[in-house]
Order: C-alpha cells, then sequence, then structure tokens
C-alpha cells in the first residue's frame, strides 16, 4: 500500500514547502508582505464579474458543462487571437479552453511522452514542464537560459542528437521568472528547430498580455507554419487578473489539441460554465482595462527595482511580466558579500523585513544566485516593502 513509484522522482512543488515558512513566520508575528508569488491582488474587470453572476443565475448552468469548453468560449478566444496577433484559428479543432493553464501543460506531458521520452526544459523556468514530464514517466532535459543572451536559448548548443530524441520542447515568452522576452525572429528560429527535429514545439505565454511602454509581445502562431508544429499555451489568471478564477486555454496544431483533449475528458469533465462564460467577457472587452492594470504593475515594480537598490540589488524592470529577476551580488566587492544562495538569501529577507521573496532556485540550478520580486501585492503594501528596504541594514557595510 504504498505511492506509485513516480513520485519517488517528483520533489515536492516548490511554492507549496515554502509556504509553510512564510506561515511560520507569520505565526511567529512578523507582518509578512508576500512577493513570492505572482498572484494577482488586483480584481478582474466589474463586467466580468458581473457575467458570473448572471449566468450562475440561470438554472440551466449547472449542470455538466462538455469537455471542450462551449462553442462561445471557444470562439471568444479565436477572436482574440485575431484581434491581439492577427492570427486565424479554427475554433473547433486548434483550441481548448483549460483550468488555469498550468493544468493543460502537465496534461500534454500525459499526451505526448512516454516512459524513457524526453521533453526540453528551460532553466530557470517554470517547474511545471518538468514535473509533467516526470508524471509522465519521461525526462526533462534543460537547456540554459543565460543573461548574457538576454535569457533567450542559444538552440545551436542544443546536441542534434539530444533534439532528434526529445518528443517536446517548451518556451515560454515573456519569461517568467526572468521577464526576458522574445521577438518573431527568434520565435521563427524555434519553430524551424522543432520541424527539423520532430518535435512538438509548446510556447507557454500567460504574461503576453502583461507589458509595459508600448511593447506588444507576440505569439508563437504568428510565424509561418507555427501551426503545423506547435501549441501555445495562455491563461487569464495574468492577462484579465483572474488566476483563483482558473480559466487557460491552449491553441495551436490540431492534433496536439486533440491529444490533449482525450487525456482532459478521461481525467475531468470541463468547467462551471458561468466561468465560461465570464472568460468570453474577460477576452472581449479588456483592452483599456489592460493597459489601466499595466500601468499600475509598471510603477509598483519601478518603486520596488528602487528598494532593492537599497540592498545592493541592481534591477531593472523588464518590458514583461510582474517580475523583478535580480541577480544576488557575489564578488567581494559587493556590499551584501558572498556566501548566499538564493534560499538563505531570501530567508534572511524574510527575517530582517518580512518581506518574502522567491529564490531563484525555485525555477532550476541556472535561477540559482537570482531572487524573483513580483508586483502583484497592493501599491500600499509595495510601498511598505520598500520603506522596510530602505530602512534595512542590508547591503550596508559592516
Ligand atoms: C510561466 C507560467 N505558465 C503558466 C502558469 C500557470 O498559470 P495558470 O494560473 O493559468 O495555471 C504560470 C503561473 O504563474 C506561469 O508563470
Amino acid at each position: 500500500m504504498t505511492p506509485a513509484l513516480r513520485l519517488r522522482d517528483l520533489p515536492p512543488y516548490p511554492f507549496a514547502a515554502w509556504s509553510e515558512r512564510v506561515t511560520d513566520a507569520a505565526q511567529q508575528g512578523i507582518d509578512v508582505i508576500r512577493l513570492d508569488m505572482g498572484n494577482p491582488d488586483m480584481p478582474p474587470h466589474d463586467e466580468v464579474i458581473e457575467t458570473l453572476c448572471q449566468s450562475a443565475r440561470r438554472p440551466s448552468h449547472h449542470g455538466y458543462p462538455g469537455y471542450r469548453g462551449t462553442s462561445a468560449l471557444r470562439q471568444a478566444i479565436a477572436e482574440y487571437y485575431g484581434r491581439r496577433f492577427g492570427v486565424t484559428v479554427d475554433p473547433d479543432n486548434e483550441i481548448l479552453p483549460l483550468i488555469g493553464s498550468k493544468e493543460g501543460l502537465v496534461n500534454l506531458a500525459l499526451a505526448y511522452l512516454d516512459p524513457g521520452d524526453v521533453a526540453l526544459v528551460p532553466d530557470p523556468g517554470y517547474a511545471p514542464y518538468a514535473r509533467g514530464a516526470i508524471l509522465a514517466g519521461a525526462r526533462a532535459q534543460t537547456f540554459p537560459l543565460r543573461p548574457e543572451l538576454g535569457f533567450l536559448p542559444d538552440l545551436s548548443t542544443i546536441c542534434p542528437e539530444v533534439a532528434e530524441e526529445a518528443s517536446l520542447m517548451w518556451l515560454n515568452y515573456p519569461n517568467n521568472p526572468t521577464g526576458a522576452t522574445a521577438d518573431l525572429d527568434f520565435l521563427a528560429r524555434a519553430v524551424d528547430f522543432a520541424r527539423r527535429s520532430d518535435l512538438l514545439l509548446c510556447h507557454d505565454a500567460p504574461y503576453s498580455d502583461v507589458t509595459y511602454d508600448g511593447y506588444r509581445a507576440p505569439s508563437m502562431l504568428q510565424v509561418d507554419g507555427a501551426l503545423e508544429v506547435g501549441i501555445e499555451f495562455n491563461s487569464l489568471s495574468k492577462m484579465a487578473n483572474m488566476a483563483g478564477w482558473r480559466i487557460g486555454m491552449a491553441v495551436g496544431k490540431a492534433e496536439a489539441v486533440r491529444a490533449l483533449s482525450t487525456v482532459k475528458s478521461n481525467v475531468d469533465s470541463g468547467f462551471f460554465r458561468p466561468l465560461q462564460d465570464a472568460a468570453v467577457t474577460a477576452l472581449s472587452s479588456h483592452g483599456e482595462w489592460v493597459a489601466q492594470r499595466n500601468a499600475i504593475y509598471r510603477d509598483r515594480l519601478d518603486l520596488l527595482a528602487e528598494g532593492l537598490r537599497h540592498i545592493g540589488l541592481s534591477a531593472s524592470r523588464p518590458r514583461a511580466t510582474p517580475y523583478l529577476w535580480a541577480p544576488i551580488p557575489v564578488s567581494s566587492g559587493d556590499r551584501i558579500g558572498s556566501g548566499w544562495t538564493s534560499k538563505s538569501f531570501a530567508q534572511m529577507v524574510l527575517e530582517e523585513t518580512g518581506i518574502v521573496v522567491a529564490p531563484g532556485s525555485f525555477f532550476g540550478k541556472a535561477g540559482e544566485g537570482f531572487i524573483r520580486v513580483s508586483a502583484t501585492a497592493s501599491t500600499t503594501r509595495i510601498a511598505e516593502a520598500v520603506h522596510r528596504l530602505k530602512a534595512s541594514k542590508i547591503g550596508m557595510s559592516p
């Protein structure tokens, strides 16, 4: 009566164990400010909530909602892709609504990976890319994202035999945790790489509408031929401040959408009809609202970058994502000194200031030496965090 062997290779989800540590700190009376998770603090647009309420009042909206999402939701996703990216997708065959994109990322691994197969995953990267492979009994082979290359992978250094062996490759731009962005040229090279290596290119793009200074993140599906080799994931969690609502989407190669749908129809039974109706509203009415929301993140990120500078960390606002990815200084000339791991540094910041940041190691080996700071707490709390950073002794010469 023991759990399955696959759990032996599955490490605990990094944020789950960390949250317990944060809860302990709060129980000891520390007034914690959580800047570790990308959990939007603001609500969605009013109209979205109104649609949810109205739809929930309809007696017929409480039954099983169907496996592939309502046709209205698939149509709204297709229209969003048309309007936002100039991409035409078939709502019946190339789109699948998800119970949050994380669910889809992991179920896609179950759909495409057999035991012993290989998935190429970025390091640093969002943990479920590798965890999905492990759950499928496959192997996650990392490729590095280096600061000197703008956190884009150097595709030419991925060994051809490994690429040949791999069934899937994960990319994520705008990137969590680094905030890096990829232009269409890079995405076109990635599509070409996927075609030559005969692998499914999975692009995870939940931050494509969290952007600043006029930057517009492209979709991988804008690349000619991407629909033949790729699938893109997106989500209303960050796009529309709806993380708790659990609404995502997979858009891309029909065969991959079908395979994902086959797994899902055996695992879940769709999601609540009022949520789907609200998602239609969120997707169709969010232009100006998104711009105003992003302006709030932008100001918070600037504030946070200033606070981090006070403790000797240099981080500048990225063009997208609500995150600052800050290197922890290690050389002897730096004010903080050496010897920190990202986890011990984050722990020290928590103890000294009550501010919770995410250790870079949560995102893989290459995340060591960094912390990720999220602008998803209220502006008042962020101002308080900056005040505490400025008042702290971290980074002062001894
Ligand atoms: C890169 C990336 N992909 C996917 C997700 C999951 O989003 P969702 O809430 O849609 O499951 C996140 C959440 O933080 C993320 O950072």
